[in-house]
């Protein structure tokens, strides 16, 4: 596996496998991977001849008291994984290189950004959105892939790559879990062991809600307080919001027609965790999602 940390290198790297008729496929992470980035990158391994995973703590689109300087960085152990996952190359850009000095534009992707996590984490899309388009323009590939855990993001960078009229397709890769169903997350590391407990809350209330959508509940309140109800028999759980949305434009549903999603943002602790399941997509596990396509 190469690791390249400049845009020119990467961009000669990436040009010979175009020219030799390689498809190319791009894993956006920030590092600190667990087995749902693993998964993405297993899913590129065998979809494309090409893989590119990049590595970067992107500051923009952390807030002021956020996590950026504690979040967790191991570029020796996450080479290693990446390796194992068949990744080819690391892109493992520094700061100065995505934001140089007089760097300036930024992308705003507008309403389907606004809500739920654009809510309580301003900037925080912007940031997101610009990061991606930036190493969208570095690799250039012909595949994406995203994790449906972060559902609201994949539905922002679906907008802003229609919008731009990016060329490559983008790929909704199905959360992984622990074996007691909490969404793998880089920031779970940051739960106490009674705090690991309660944050299975969520995914407990993510199941309940499928299985009473699948057994035919359709309104859209009545399946929110099933989640508020298990979230709330937690003292250690604070809920920052849940909804049934629609699974496109993320707009409040009452009635559930075709398809929806569940969304939960919770902090357990000072720890922010959050997850989603999709109502009447293909049959679903402890609130997992499997809408990967193509
Ligand atoms: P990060 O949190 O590192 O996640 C990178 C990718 O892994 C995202 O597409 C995310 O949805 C996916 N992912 C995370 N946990 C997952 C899980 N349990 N199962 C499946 N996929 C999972 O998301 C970001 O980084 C950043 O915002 C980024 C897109 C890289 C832009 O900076």
């Amino acid at each position: 596996m190469r690791t390249f940390d400049s845009v020119s290198n990467i961009r000669a790297f990436v040009r010979a496998s175009v020219q030799d008729g390689k498809s190319i496929a791009l894993v956006p992470t920030m590092g600190a991977l667990h087995e749902g980035h693993m998964s993405l990158m297993r899913r590129a391994r065998a979809d494309c001849d090409l893989v590119i995973a990049s590595i970067f703590v992107n500051p923009s689109q952390f807030g002021a008291n956020e996590d950026f300087d504690r979040y967790p960085r191991d570029l020796a152990r996450d080479s290693k994984l990446a390796q194992q996952a068949g990744v080819d190359a690391l892109f493992t850009p520094s700061v100065k290189v995505i934001y140089p000095e007089g760097d300036r534009t930024t992308v705003q992707v507008g309403k389907i950004a606004e809500r739920w996590e654009g809510e309580l984490r301003p900037g925080h899309f912007e940031g997101v959105a610009t990061v991606c388009a930036k190493l969208f323009q570095i690799v250039n590939p012909d595949r994406v892939y995203f994790g449906l855990k972060d559902y609201q993001q994949l539905k922002v960078i679906e907008q802003m790559s229609a919008d731009l009229f990016f060329a490559h397709t983008i790929v909704p890769v199905a959360t992984v879990r622990e074996p007691d169903g909490l969404a793998m997350s880089s920031r779970n590391v940051y739960l106490s062991e009674e705090e690991r407990q309660s944050a299975t809350a969520v995914s407990r209330a993510l199941a309940l809600a499928s299985q009473q959508f699948d057994e035919g509940e359709r309104n859209a309140p009545k399946l929110q307080e099933v989640i508020n109800c298990t979230l709330q028999a937690d003292p250690a759980v604070t809920i920052q919001y849940t909804s049934i949305a629609d699974a496109d434009t993320l707009e409040p549903l009452e009635t559930v027609k075709t398809k929806a999603v569940a969304l939960i943002a919770v902090k357990v602790g000072t720890t922010r965790l959050i997850d989603n399941a999709v109502l009447g997509g293909p049959p679903s596990r402890r609130g997992e999602n499997d809408r990967s396509k193509g």
